[in-house]
């Protein structure tokens, strides 16, 4: 940042993001929004996988003002947030392959920001039940738990998990036990050999046979099918492998996070937002993922700050925050607890097409925060 034009455009987006964050709080409460298909979040359950982010983006908001007086209820709020996250802990098939996602944004976050020994003492725990999902013959970490007609659920690993995976790397740092840290990164070996495409385009699911380890098949998933190229799932890969980076200081993953933000740049060209499949038919071409820019610029200012071309993810990331904050935010609209418009959550299941979703709004002021000078909670 580097110009007045280029402060004041993220001065005015922070504080519209934040005022906007404190508003909805008193609506919100210690609730699990999801989307806000008609200007005001849903509720979800707390087991969901994005249970997380609502308190993340309390502690975003609070982590930047911790003295201020309107900051002070969102730490409260996340902290019930947690407590009741904490049940969750307690039935093993009821977690999955995101406790990452859900407890770096509470417990860990909680700890890093406080100190509190309860969030530090609840994130290991989580941290233990992930690490228990890893499957050892095809070293990977198990996604869900459901069973399903179209896969064997016990055999299968998917590109968010990526994510979830400095919930790992941070639980040995805590511990002084590199177990945590040597399952993550066989599972990010095992996602950057399985996973990455030679032209670099990302798949989202891939089936393992769940008694070999042997690769089976990939899967569509929230992509539009095999061989296409899911946005989320691409901004999941630049991103996580740049944590994995970050954490491990292993130069293959950075090699992997800058193909994947290649890939994703060149398909992006001019646009701020992409269509939710790179490689959706032109009849699907009819929902945009604003989640998928926000989570790459986020993962490209990571970039930024970690590789020899840095300056180039600087420039693209930032790009795109301010392009999200000119073109999708709801400014201070009060017609909208949503900060950004038009993401897409599901489209081969015709489920949240062209909403605000919190982890949208999440990543989106997790980008600006990077470009304020503070860090992610990841
Ligand atoms: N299933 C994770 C996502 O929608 O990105």
């Amino acid at each position: 940042m580097n110009t007045s034009t280029s402060v004041k455009w993220l001065e005015e987006a922070w504080q519209q993001g934040a005022a906007k964050t404190i508003r909805n709080a008193k609506r919100i409460k210690d609730t699990f929004p999801h989307i806000a298909p008609q200007g005001a979040y849903d509720r979800n359950d707390p087991e969901w996988w994005t249970a997380g982010f609502w308190p993340g983006l309390l502690r975003l908001v609070y982590g930047d003002a911790p003295e201020s007086e309107a900051a002070a209820p969102l730490h409260r709020i996340a902290e019930s947030c947690e407590r009741q996250l904490e049940g969750c802990l307690r039935d093993p098939e009821s977690v999955d392959h995101d406790l990452g996602f859900i407890w770096l944004l509470s417990g860990v976050a909680n700890y890093r920001q406080t100190g509190s020994a309860d969030g530090r003492r609840r994130g290991m725990l989580a941290a233990n039940l992930l690490a228990a999902r890893f499957h050892v013959r095809g070293e990977f970490i198990r996604a869900w738990n459901f069973s399903s007609s179209a896969m064997d659920t016990r055999g299968v690993a998917i590109i968010d998990s990526m994510m979830n995976l400095p919930l790992l790397y941070w639980a040995s740092e805590q511990s002084g036990d590199p177990r945590f840290r040597w399952l993550a990164e066989a599972h990010a070996d095992t996602v950057a050999r399985e996973f990455i495409r030679a032209d670099g385009s990302i798949c989202h699911v891939v089936e393992f046979d769940p008694h070999t380890g042997q690769k089976l098949r990939e899967h569509g998933g929230q992509g539009h099918a095999p061989g296409s190229a899911w946005a989320r799932g691409t901004a999941w890969a630049l991103h996580g492998f740049a944590l994995s980076f970050r954490y491990t200081g292993e130069a293959r993953y950075l090699e992997t996070a800058e193909r994947a933000a290649d890939f994703f740049l060149a398909m992006l060209g001019e646009e701020i937002v992409p269509m939710w499949d790179f490689r959706a038919p032109a009849e699907h071409q009819v929902a945009w993922d604003s989640s998928a820019a926000a989570i790459a610029a986020s993962g490209l200012l990571e970039l930024a700050k970690l590789s020899p071309r840095g300056e180039t993810y600087a420039a693209a990331g930032e790009r795109i925050v301010r392009g999200l904050h000119e073109h999708y935010s709801s400014g201070d609209s009060a017609a909208e607890e949503g900060l950004i418009m038009q993401g897409t959550v599901h489209y081969p299941e015709g489920r949240g097409l062209n909403v605000p979703i919190i982890y949208g709004d999440y990543f989106y002021m997790e980008a600006l925060a990077k470009l304020r000078g503070h860090a992610g909670l990841f």
